[in-house]
């Protein structure tokens, strides 16, 4: 895997926003997919790469997949990689309307296989300060996912109905499940579908590649201290993990530990579509990173559970959802818990932009 070797792995999160008119318009998108890396990835895999072109007419910034980041096992659709694409798109956008620029976001029809997977094309250069977008840019520098335990301390009915409004604007629909008994029975839920994820040699060898240590410099993956493992525990995963039979007590423990953390939480979310086409998972993406970044402006902590909504393709597993909750569409694609929380967590490591980007003049 990538190793950082001029670059710390943790410069991306020192980004500022830039003064203007002193910079010019290629640093301008330079900062802004300097921002977009912030966003979230399932494993941490950031499974991505852009292109600036700047033209005669008009600009562009193009989002891309790299291929070799897609994870073959845990997302054996690619799913949860225009999931994750989705969320970068959300911090693109919300850079782009911080320095006020006019865009419009194509997504072409042959997006999963064709080399580019969202175009931004930019119509005017002049960018001007909109400040209304500073307070979101400042919560992608210090959002990160909390896997920790949440207290018991209701979610305000105003933040609520901001995440309402997002998935609106997004056209897809948002699920709150609050009562007690339907979040027990989701947290159980998900317990069967990590279990049933770490039961598959392939997957667990491919997580264990993504365990890091909290001293590593590696550009992609998670340290031990953001899933709530020491040092010690971390190294010993990953190793575990890696064997041909796996420990049934730590697969227990681990699921326990997700389960128990979920269904103590105020809320448990679904984002769902009536459709499962790479459209819907990059808007679900969009709109969970906005939920997180309105979430971080209000205190609040949020973590996602991916092996719940990959399980469903499993006709078992889906049945017992919709036994659970018939209120979400056709498709959930994105499951989350929020709540308040005592404790932070770390920032993970970031594949500098620069490293990312192409950059073309006509
Ligand atoms: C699409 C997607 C799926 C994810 N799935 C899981 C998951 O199943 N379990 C989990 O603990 N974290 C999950 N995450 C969180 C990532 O592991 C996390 O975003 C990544 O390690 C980077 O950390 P950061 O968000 O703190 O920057 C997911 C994130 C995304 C965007």
């Amino acid at each position: 895997m990538n190793k950082a070797k001029k670059n710390s792995n943790y410069d991306a999160w020192g980004i500022e926003r830039l003064k203007l008119p002193n910079a010019d318009i290629e640093k301008i998108y330079r900062n802004i997919v300097g921002w977009t890396i912030l966003a979230p990835s399932s494993h941490n895999s950031q499974p991505w790469k852009f292109k600036i072109h700047i033209g005669a007419k008009s600009d562009s910034i193009s989002i891309l997949i790299d291929k070799s980041r897609i994870l073959r096992e845990s997302d054996k659709y690619s799913r949860q990689t225009f999931i994750s694409l989705g969320c970068a798109l959300a911090n693109l956008t919300n850079a782009a309307d911080y320095y006020g620029l006019h865009y419009t976001v194509k997504i072409p029809v042959n997006s999963s296989k064709g080399d580019e997977s969202v175009i931004i094309s930019i119509s005017k250069k002049d960018a001007k300060i909109n400040n209304r977008f500073r307070k979101i840019l400042d919560s992608m520098k210090t959002r990160t996912m909390n896997r920790g335990n949440y207290l018991d301390k209701a979610i305000p009915k105003i933040v609520l109905r901001k995440f309402y409004n997002i998935a609106e604007n997004g056209g897809l629909r948002l699920t709150a499940i609050m009562d007690q008994r339907t979040k027990n029975l989701i947290s159980e839920l998900q317990f069967q579908a990590d279990l049933y994820a770490i039961a598959d040699t392939k997957f667990r060898k491919e997580l264990a590649r993504f365990i890091l240590s909290d001293k590593s410099d590696e550009f992609i993956g998670m340290p031990a201290k953001t899933i709530k493992l020491s040092e010690e525990m971390g190294i010993y995963i990953s190793k575990k993990l890696s064997e041909k039979l796996f420990d049934a007590d730590i697969s227990s423990g681990f699921a326990a530990s997700n389960r128990d953390a979920m269904r103590n939480s105020p809320g448990i979310f679904v984002i769902s579509s009536p459709k499962d086409s790479v459209l819907s998972w990059i808007k679900a993406g969009q709109i969970f990173e906005n939920i997180a970044l309105i979430a971080e402006q209000n205190g609040l902590a949020i973590s996602v559970y991916a092996a719940i909504i990959e399980s469903m393709r499993d006709k078992i597993f889906q049945k017992n959802f919709f036994n659970i909750t018939s209120d979400t569409q056709k498709v959930p694609l994105v499951l989350f818990r929020a709540g308040y929380s005592k404790q932070s967590y770390p920032h993970s490591p970031r594949i500098p932009s620069d490293l990312l980007t192409q950059y073309s003049k006509d």
